[in-house]
């Protein structure tokens, strides 16, 4: 198994362009399930989730190939055969979009047998909603031996409440309005997910001939089609990616200018670094004032040696992004001060916490909570996690560790982060890929 040896000190400087959201193209490439004509997305990160998805729609008829396009990636999904109607636990166990896979088998082939998915591990991950909306369109829903088996002829329009415990649900969200694009009649999502993840999704299917209208709101309506067709789309840069970096940068008291940088997606991101003392600033690129163009702009990032310590909250869109809460947690334990950092979408995501410990971080966890009592140093160590999002909190914190942090088992950063170790790298950090086993 791979690791990563940093040796920290080195301040992040230099220029890097994000790539496209994950987060974004799992649910479209599914979303590709819903027509007959290919569906081209641009811009797709090449990862291991995505490579995944990608055996999971070959499995389930579609041709699928990934080819390199200039600097990106472009996806070209095909379905030819629309008669496999069963995603596997082999692959379904590897991660938790692969669900989004329900909805389209749905709408498109009136049966799906969908293995109950994977994923981090961050705690309980119940579906309960994504089958509460599907059988508000008359889905008929069983579960045997591990497998959702899901029917309906024709699914039919309604109205659906998406809320639950902890908000609302992204992937919810996507499997449901996916599924009543092809309903018969007018579907209406209450407590939508507003994430700017499920309105790319909604772009796409709009460009497929789609009649979809509020999505990134929390009422999403939705007036089914009879068929879909192919379409071309390029993916929204990779909000987590961006802070991710933005925070590498911070944390090493580095200057760094990221390109294709969704700033208009990280405004409750830039409000809580703003306030710690990180500027964010444009520079160049696109510099109009609307949404899109504020979806890619070119950023600097400097920050003042000193970090002021801030509460945070993890909320549902548009507020602080639980994909982002380790990050910061790694970043506030060198704050100049006691910050309070609070996990309200998955209470239990704290995987990283004891491995910070390791490295001498000073940290108190009650429950969904913790208290960051600011340090001058963390000091290097072996630690891991078993969480994509925990193991790049570790790796920041490696990054700015005096010694060396080995993370072991980075294949959990290869889901998500395309060739960390290598942008990494090229902004000068010293941070290698090795095999764990000849440590
Ligand atoms: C998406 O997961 C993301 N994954 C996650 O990112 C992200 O952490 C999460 O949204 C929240 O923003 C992808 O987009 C592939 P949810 P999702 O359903 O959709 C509860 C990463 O690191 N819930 O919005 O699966 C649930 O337990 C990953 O890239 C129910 O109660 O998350 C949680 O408390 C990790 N019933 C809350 O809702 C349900 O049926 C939000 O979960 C579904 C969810």
């Amino acid at each position: 198994m791979d690791a990563f040896v940093i040796h920290g000190g080195n301040r992040l400087r230099g220029r890097q362009r994000i790539h496209g959201a994950k987060n974004a193209a799992l649910p479209q490439m599914a979303a590709a399930l819903l027509t007959d004509e290919p569906v081209v997305l641009k811009d797709v990160s090449d990862l291991a989730d995505v490579r995944n998805m990608g055996r999971l729609l070959t499995a389930l008829g579609c041709q699928v190939s990934i080819e390199p396009e200039g600097p990106n990636w472009s996806v070209n999904l095909h379905v030819t055969d629309r008669s496999p109607v069963e995603a596997h636990y082999d692959v379904m166990r590897t991660m938790r979009a692969s669900f989004c896979v329900l909805g389209p088998l749905l709408a498109s082939r009136g049966r799906a047998r969908v293995s109950m998915p994977g994923g981090c591990n961050i705690g309980d991950r119940p579906v309960d909603l994504h089958l509460r909306g599907l059988h508000a369109l008359g889905a008929q829903i069983k579960l045997e031996g591990g497998y959702i088996i899901a029917e309906a002829d024709r699914l039919r329009g309604g109205r659906i409440f998406l809320g639950g415990p902890f908000g609302t649900t992204v992937l919810g969200t996507a499997n449901v309005m996916c599924a009543a694009t092809r309903a018969n009649g007018v579907t209406v999502i209450e407590s939508a997910a507003c994430e700017p993840e499920v309105t790319d999704l909604a772009d796409l299917l709009n460009k497929m001939g789609a009649r979809i209208e509020g999505a990134g709101s929390p009422r999403i309506t939705i007036e089914g089609v009879d068929r879909l067709h192919g379409a071309e789309h390029t993916i929204i840069p990779d909000r987590i990616e961006a802070a991710t970096y933005i925070m590498a940068a911070a944390i090493t008291n580095g200057d760094v200018v990221l390109d294709n940088c969704p700033i208009d997606a990280l405004g409750a991101v830039l409000d809580r670094l703003a306030e710690i003392g990180v500027e964010v600033e444009s520079v160049d690129g696109q510099s109009g004032h609307n949404a899109a163009d504020q979806m890619r702009q070119t950023v600097r990032i400097a920050s003042n040696r000193r970090l002021n310590p801030v509460q945070v909250v993890t909320q549902p869109h548009p507020g602080f992004p639980t994909d982002l809460q380790a990050q910061i947690m790694a970043l506030l334990c060198l704050a100049d001060g006691n910050s309070v950092i609070t996990e309200k979408i998955f209470p239990d995501r704290f995987l990283h916490v004891a491995e910070l410990l390791r490295m001498g971080a000073q940290l108190v966890r009650n429950g969904p909570t913790v208290l960051v009592a600011g340090i001058r140093h963390l000091s290097g160590a072996p630690v891991m996690a078993s969480d994509l999002r925990a193991s790049a909190g570790l790796v920041l914190a490696g990054l700015a560790a005096q010694g060396t942090t080995i993370v072991d088992r980075v294949y959990h950063l290869d889901r998500g982060y395309e060739k960390m170790e290598t942008v990494l790298q090229q902004l000068g950090a010293d941070i290698e890929r090795v095999d764990a086993d000849a440590l």
